[in-house]
């Protein structure tokens, strides 16, 4: 089983800038439209684990739904989700150790673990064990943070590194516990 976080951040640690918005995260050319190894990422996992605000975001996209994987989305306000999004994503609410059961359960035993304060629930469980971090070469100065308060130091092993679009650098990072 294992928790994995795909995220891209700002230089100074962000996940959304201070209005809530995404648009920076691509603020570098891609003319050839590389998918820079998201179907990689999605071939390799079972499940996306999604705050409510992730998913109020993802739904707000003028797109298609995005993901071909389950999506639970973790609310604990949320009494059910609009129709539309049936067949594609279920609500799921309780204690973060709770819900890693249930779909466990399921069969989905690779996560991908979507939300910035999500991540940060699951990083003081420490229940993350892979995080796969772009870095995007800006300072956007006020946001979301990626990372928060923690107990105690949590070390990581550096897996993989990669330089996308001569700008972007792509960290993957195991837990070495
Ligand atoms: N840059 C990136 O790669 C990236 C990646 C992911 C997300 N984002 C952006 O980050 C923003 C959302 O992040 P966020 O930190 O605001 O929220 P989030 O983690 O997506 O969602 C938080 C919500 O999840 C629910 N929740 C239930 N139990 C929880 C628990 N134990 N721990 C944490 N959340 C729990 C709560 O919803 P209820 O209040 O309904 O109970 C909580 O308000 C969006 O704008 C999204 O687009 C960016």
């Amino acid at each position: 089983m294992s928790n994995i976080v795909y995220v891209g951040t700002s230089l100074d640690g962000y996940i959304t800038d201070k209005d809530g918005g995404l648009d920076w995260l691509q603020y570098i050319p891609n003319p050839d439209n590389l998918d820079l190894g998201w179907a990689d990422f999605m071939d390799n996992i079972d499940a996306i684990v999604m705050g409510r605000n992730t998913f109020d975001k993802v739904c707000s996209f003028d797109c298609p739904w995005p993901y071909s994987k389950p999506v639970f989305v973790l609310s604990n306000s949320l009494t059910s989700l609009p129709d539309e999004y049936k067949g594609k994503a279920e609500l799921i609410n309780g204690s973060i150790s709770e819900i890693l059961k249930n779909i466990n359960r399921k069969g989905y035993q690779h996560l991908y673990i979507d939300g910035g304060s999500l991540i940060q629930s699951f990083l003081k469980e420490d229940l993350i064990d892979e995080m796969i971090i772009t870095v995007v070469p800006i300072l956007i100065g006020g946001g979301t943070k990626l990372f928060g308060d923690l107990a105690k130091h949590m070390k990581f092993e550096l897996l993989n590194t990669e330089i996308l679009l001569n700008a972007m650098v792509k960290n993957h990072y195991r837990r070495d516990r």
